[in-house]
């Protein structure tokens, strides 16, 4: 029995265990913490701005660096909501991440109907060049590409079928990162993805995808500098632990860095009880966080959202006894949760 495994037999926890809260706060660092934005709610709500502010190190526009909110319409960049949110990250003296330059959703109509090779690439350069050019000096790290590995791989089909993968196939990813390198060489460019944190042959492959991703880049000269784990976790499903850890040690191998971009927990399998599920969330999103770190250090651990009055989560994983979701680190009232106390533990901790 490996040590992980008496740990998780005591807790009884399944494979959620908590390993005791100094092994993490003695372990590293501060690692910078943050959130996704909405302008939507940005604009709307003053304790979510409030919130944004007294919580979050790092801000992310959640929408509005999409293709959806800048090209809709062909001819021109609409950079109004992007502007604000990154207005207000800089005033706030908050670091940036960028999401995302390429991605095979949130398409306006025009880009979707793209037909030829010619005309994805002029589009995804000239896309490209123009937002990173924009922002250069403000966002310092870019989801290069978002989702492009396939949901569940075959062998000789790693890559998702997107608009971009059917006109340029998988040089779409060399193509992006290329051009965002070309004009923010000091920017940290990222792969994110999802579905990397449960066990099973799927999950593995999706890693190993990742991995020979960045490394194809590294090995054309292309900077790739890490690779982002959207981790949004499934209260009622366990962690691949040793999947995890290797994949870290990969990544090391790579030198590449690790982020947490998207974190959340969707506990719509779980019993309706609010202290049962707030306590199985934040064992789970620590036992992850702990299992990063251990192999680790994350350049950043963001959250997809602060709040649960404001989340996917509730709309795409609807609970059959139509409860609320309870995804983030803050609840429907902005008051901390346990998941925040677990977050505390990396975000404040002293080596
Ligand atoms: O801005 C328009 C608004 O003008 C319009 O009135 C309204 C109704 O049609 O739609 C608004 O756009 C919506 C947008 O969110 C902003 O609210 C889109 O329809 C809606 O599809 C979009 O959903 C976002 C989704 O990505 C697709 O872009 C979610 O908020 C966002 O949480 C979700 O985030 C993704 C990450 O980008 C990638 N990883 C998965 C994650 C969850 O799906």
């Amino acid at each position: 029995m490996t040590r992980r495994d008496a740990l998780v037999a005591a807790a009884g926890l399944g494979s959620a265990v908590l390993l005791s809260p100094t092994a993490a706060s003695s372990a590293v660092r501060p690692i910078p913490f943050g959130s996704a934005a909405q302008i939507e709610t940005f604009r709307a709500d003053p304790r979510y701005r409030q919130a944004l502010a007294t919580y979050c190190d790092v801000i992310v526009p959640m929408n509005d660096l999409k293709w959806e909110a800048i090209r809709h319409d062909r001819a021109l960049f609409d950079f109004a909501g992007a502007d604000e949110l990154v207005g207000f990250a800089r005033s706030q003296g908050k670091a940036l991440r960028g999401h995302a330059l390429l991605w095979g959703e949130a398409l306006p109509p025009w880009a979707r109907e793209m037909s030829t090779r010619a005309e994805a690439e002029r589009e995804l350069v000239d896309h490209i060049e123009t937002v990173v050019d924009r922002y250069k000096g403000q966002i310092e790290t870019w989801d290069v590409v978002n989702e492009v590995i396939k949901f569940d791989p075959l062998p000789g089909e790693p890559m998702r079928d997107t608009i971009w993968q059917r006109l340029l196939g998988p040089a779409h990813v060399e193509i992006a990162f290329r051009t965002a390198a070309r004009i923010d060489p000091k920017a940290r460019l990222v792969l994110n993805d999802f579905n990397f944190e449960e066990p099973g042959p799927g999950t593995a492959a999706r890693r190993k995808i990742a991995l020979d991703l960045c490394r194809n880049l590294k090995d054309k000269g292309i900077p790739v500098h890490g690779i982002g784990m959207q981790a949004h976790l499934y209260a009622d499903k366990p962690l691949d632990i040793d999947g995890l850890q290797n994949f870290m040690v990969e990544l090391g191998k790579l030198d590449l860095d690790v982020e947490i971009t998207e974190l959340d927990v969707i506990d719509w399998k779980l019993p309706a009880d609010i202290a049962t599920r707030d306590r199985a969330a934040a064992s789970l999103v620590g036992t992850f966080l702990d299992t990063i770190v251990s192999v680790r250090r994350p350049r950043a651990i963001v959250t997809w959202g602060l709040s649960d009055r404001y989340s996917w989560v509730h709309e795409t994983f609807p609970r059959k006894d139509k409860a609320r979701a309870r995804p983030l680190p803050l609840d429907a009232d902005f008051k901390p949760k346990p998941m925040m106390a677990v977050l505390d533990r990396y975000r404040r901790s002293q080596s």
